[in-house]
C-alpha cells in the first residue's frame, strides 16, 4: 500500500478501508491525461523559477518514460497504489530519485483530479462528436437516396399522412445535429483549467495559471479556486447530453424493431448486424437495436447518480466526488459503442421500398388531401372533414381505398367531386405537393438536404 500522505498517521490503513477508498481500479483510465497535466505543471514551475530547467527536464523525461512503459506493457498499473496520481508520482521517484519529489509542488490532488477529469471529458467529447458526425453522414446518404421513397407517416403509431423515407430520416438528422451541438456547447463552457487552485485556496507559490492553461489548450484558468476543485457541472452536462443521445438512439432503435417485424417488413437488417435463435431456425432478431434501446437506462442512471451525489456537498472538495469516474466512464463507453454499432447497422440496412409504399397506400393516408380537395372546390373545411369521414367509413365497409371509388360513388357523397379528385389524392401528389419549409415534398427536401450538406461541410 503506497500512500502519499502517511506522515501524520501512526497506524496502517485497514485493508478494507484502503480498498474502499482506492480509485486506481478505474482512474487508471486517465493516466495519459494525468501525465500530460503534470508535464504542463512542471513546465510552468520552471518558467516561474520554482524548479530549475534541469529538474524540469529530468521530471518530464521520467514522466514520458512512465507513459511509454505503461503503453508498451512493461509497467503495470496495480492496486498497490491508491490512485493514478500516487502511481505516477511513486514511479517517478523510483525512476529519477529525489527530483521526482518536487513534482507536486504547488499542487493538490484536488486540482489535479479536477484537471484530469476535464482533460478526459474533453477528449471523449471530441471522439463522441466525431462518431455523431459519421452517423449524420450515413443518415444524409440515406436521405439523398430516398427523396421519392414513399412511406406512411404516423401519429399515435397509426397511419397519418404519407411522407418519404428521406423526410423521416431528416427528423433524426435534426436530433443528432442538436446532440452534436450540445456536446460542443458543453466543451466550450467547461474549457477552463483548474490547475493552480490547490487543495481549495490556491497557493503561495507564484504560479502562472494562464501559462498552464495555455499549455493544456484551455481558454484560460478557472476563476474561483474553491469552485475549481468542487465543480462537476461539466460532468453533469455531459451526462445530460449523452442521455439525450441515447434517448434519440433508443427511439430510432424502437422504430427499427417495429419496421423489422414480420408485420411491417419495412427494413432488412444485414446478417452481420442480426442474430439468430438457439431453438427457432427461422429467426433473425434485431438484437443490436434492442441492446441500444436497453443500454439507455445505464446512461440515464449515471446522470441521476451524479446529480444526487452532488446535491448535498458542502464546499469544497469531498470524496463523494470520486464517484463521478466509474459512471461517467461507463456512460461514455456505452454511448460510443452504441453510436458505432448503430451507425454500422444503419449503413448496411436495406429498405423495402415497395412494402413501404404499399403500406402508405393503405390506411387512408390521403384522407386529409381529399378534404383539402373539397376545400379547393369551396366547401368549408369542417364540412369537408365530415364528408371524407363518411367516405372513409364507406370504404372500410367495402374493404377498399379512397382511390378505388368510382366518380359516381364520390358524387353520391358530395356533388363537388370531379375527375380531378383522383389526381388530387394520388400518393405522388399527396407527398410531392407538400413543399412548405420542412415538409416532405421534393422542393422542400432539396432545401433541407442543401442545408444539411452545408452543415456537414462546415463543421
Ligand atoms: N481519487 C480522488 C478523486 O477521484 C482524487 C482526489 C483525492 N483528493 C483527496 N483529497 N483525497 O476524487
Amino acid at each position: 500500500m503506497a500512500q502519499l500522505w502517511g506522515g501524520r498517521f501512526t497506524k496502517e490503513t485497514d485493508r478494507l478501508v484502503y480498498n474502499f477508498n482506492a480509485s486506481i481500479g478505474f482512474d487508471q483510465k486517465f493516466y495519459r491525461q494525468d501525465i500530460r497535466g503534470s508535464i504542463a505543471h512542471v513546465k510552468m514551475l520552471a518558467k516561474q523559477n520554482i524548479l530549475t530547467e534541469e529538474e524540469r527536464d529530468t521530471i518530464i523525461r521520467g514522466l514520458e518514460g512512465i507513459q511509454r512503459d505503461v503503453e508498451n506493457g512493461t509497467l503495470k498499473i496495480t492496486s498497490e497504489y491508491e490512485d493514478i496520481h500516487s502511481f505516477v508520482e511513486a514511479n517517478l521517484i523510483e525512476r529519477i530519485g529525489d527530483t521526482g519529489k518536487k513534482l507536486h509542488t504547488g499542487r493538490s490532488r484536488n486540482d489535479q483530479v479536477a484537471l484530469d477529469m476535464k482533460l478526459y471529458v474533453r477528449d471523449e467529447i471530441d471522439e463522441t462528436e466525431s462518431l455523431l458526425k459519421t452517423l449524420l453522414s450515413v443518415i444524409d446518404r440515406i436521405m439523398r437516396e430516398n427523396v421519392h421513397t414513399y412511406m406512411p407517416g404516423f401519429t399515435h403509431l397509426q397511419k397519418a399522412q404519407p411522407v418519404t423515407l428521406a423526410h423521416h430520416f431528416g427528423a433524426y438528422f435534426e436530433m443528432f445535429r442538436r446532440d452534436r451541438e450540445r456536446l460542443l456547447d458543453v466543451r466550450k463552457r467547461m474549457n477552463t483549467c483548474p490547475l493552480g487552485a490547490g487543495a481549495l485556496a490556491g497557493t503561495t507559490y507564484p504560479l502562472d495559471r494562464d501559462y498552464t492553461a495555455r499549455l493544456l489548450d484551455f481558454d484560460g484558468p478557472t476563476r474561483n479556486s474553491m469552485d475549481s476543485v468542487s465543480d462537476r457541472d461539466y460532468v453533469i452536462e455531459l451526462l445530460s447530453a449523452l442521455s439525450t443521445i441515447m434517448m434519440h438512439l433508443s427511439r430510432f432503435s424502437e422504430e427499427i424493431c417495429i419496421w423489422n417485424t414480420n408485420e411491417y417488413r419495412f427494413v432488412e437488417i444485414d446478417d452481420a448486424y442480426s442474430t439468430g435463435s438457439s431453438i427457432m431456425p427461422q429467426k433473425k432478431n434485431p438484437d443490436i437495436a434492442e441492446l441500444v434501446r436497453g443500454k439507455t437506462g445505464r446512461v440515464y442512471g449515471a446522470l441521476i447518480t451524479m446529480l444526487t451525489a452532488m446535491k448535498g456537498l458542502p464546499l469544497a472538495y469531498n470524496k463523494d466526488m470520486q464517484e463521478d469516474k466509474e459512471l461517467t466512464f461507463d456512460a461514455i463507453d456505452t454511448v460510443k459503442g452504441c453510436l458505432a454499432l448503430f451507425t454500422g447497422m444503419l449503413d448496411t440496412m436495406k429498405f423495402r421500398k415497395d412494402v413501404m409504399e404499399a403500406s402508405a397506400r393503405r390506411g387512408f393516408t390521403n384522407a386529409t388531401d381529399a378534404a383539402d380537395y373539397l376545400v379547393g372546390k369551396g366547401v368549408p373545411f369542417r364540412d369537408a372533414h365530415g364528408i371524407i369521414g363518411r367516405l372513409v367509413l364507406h370504404c372500410i365497409d367495402r374493404g377498399c381505398a379512397l382511390d378505388d371509388l368510382s366518380l359516381e360513388e364520390f358524387r353520391s357523397f358530395d356533388s363537388h367531386f370531379d375527375r380531378d379528385i383522383y389526381d388530387a389524392i394520388s400518393m405522388k401528389n399527396c407527398v410531392e405537393r407538400r413543399n412548405t419549409a420542412g415538409a416532405p415534398g421534393p422542393a422542400a427536401m432539396a432545401a433541407e438536404l442543401e442545408a444539411d450538406r452545408e452543415y456537414l461541410d462546415r463543421t
